[in-house]
């Protein structure tokens, strides 16, 4: 059955309440991730040996989709550990990274978050991104800006590659995959101020929104990733492209995000 789209007050009125939801839920995950960051950890391992899980993350996704299921039981649910909720007449769609940064969380690297974003009919409408170590809370509401608590996010005014500092990330296939990212790493590291591999795709988005880095690209990222980070950058005032300067495919998995004044300059470096 087809769903006739709510008066734009009202649009506004349930992102606020989605947003608060989202906000919520990713303090709420955000905890247990801090409680139980120090201590040990039941590790499997996915799709490659690098490529891990933790109870945390199962923990933090089972309490997410629990708390959109008692509160918003009609919207429908894509988390990276399988806890979806399939309903294709829904408007609503929360995509979830329960645990961003899970090998440093295991590590006990303290880069990780919880990623929470919300599509209103296939749109990106809300982002959430919790840092629970340092309790900081990135949101963003489309056409409403990016928020880091009270303070609203912009990107950097960065003018040139050679200033800017960048962060990339590499697959779980990087072992066995040529396809890899390496050479560009490579190209990256010589003409950019400084290169940055940190472990969490939601945080590097977040930092590119922040003006903490100046850009940020990856391949074979998945919607859960970028679901939140690309709105936040772009209620920031950055651009977010895939790496030929076209649209982000839906996977999210051909991503490039920067301050938009040195988009041509990293287009270029990645496309040699
Ligand atoms: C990973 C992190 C990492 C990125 C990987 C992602 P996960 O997510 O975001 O920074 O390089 O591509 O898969 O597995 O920790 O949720
Ligand atoms: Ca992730
Ligand atoms: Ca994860």
């Amino acid at each position: 059955m087809s769903q006739v789209s709510p008066p734009e007050g009202d649009l506004t009125a349930q992102s606020r309440a989605v947003l608060a939801l989202a906000v919520r839920l990713a303090r709420e995950a955000g905890e247990i991730q801090r409680s139980r960051y120090e201590g040990e950890h039941e590790i499997e391992t996915k799709s490659a040996a690098i490529d891990l899980v933790t109870e945390v993350d199962t923990q933090c996704e089972a309490l997410i989709v629990s708390g959109i299921r008692t509160e918003r039981p009609d919207d429908a649910i894509l988390a990276e550990e399988g806890g979806d909720h399939a309903n294709q007449a829904a408007a609503w769609r929360w995509i979830i990274d329960p645990l961003d940064g899970t090998v440093n969380y295991a590590h006990g690297f303290p880069r990780f978050c919880v990623s929470i974003g919300v599509e209103y009919r296939g749109e990106r409408q809300v982002g959430v991104v919790y840092d629970p170590l340092l309790d900081e809370c990135f949101e963003a509401v489309r056409n409403a800006g990016a928020f880091l608590g009270q303070r609203r996010l912009e990107v950097s005014r960065t003018p040139k590659l050679a200033e800017a500092l960048v962060a990339t990330g590499f697959a779980y296939d990087v072992h066995r995959s040529d396809v890899d990212n390496v050479q560009n790493f490579g190209h990256m590291l010589k003409a950019a101020r400084g290169l940055r591999r940190d472990g969490s795709a939601a945080l590097d988005l977040c930092y590119v929104a922040a003006g903490r880095l100046d850009a940020y690209w990856e391949f074979k990222l998945h919607p859960w990733d970028v679901a939140a980070g690309i709105l936040i950058v772009e209620e920031a005032g950055g651009v977010v492209t895939n790496s030929l300067a076209g649209p982000v495919p839906v996977s999210g998995d051909d991503i490039l995000s920067t301050n938009g004044a040195i988009h041509a300059e990293v287009l270029a470096q990645l496309n040699q």
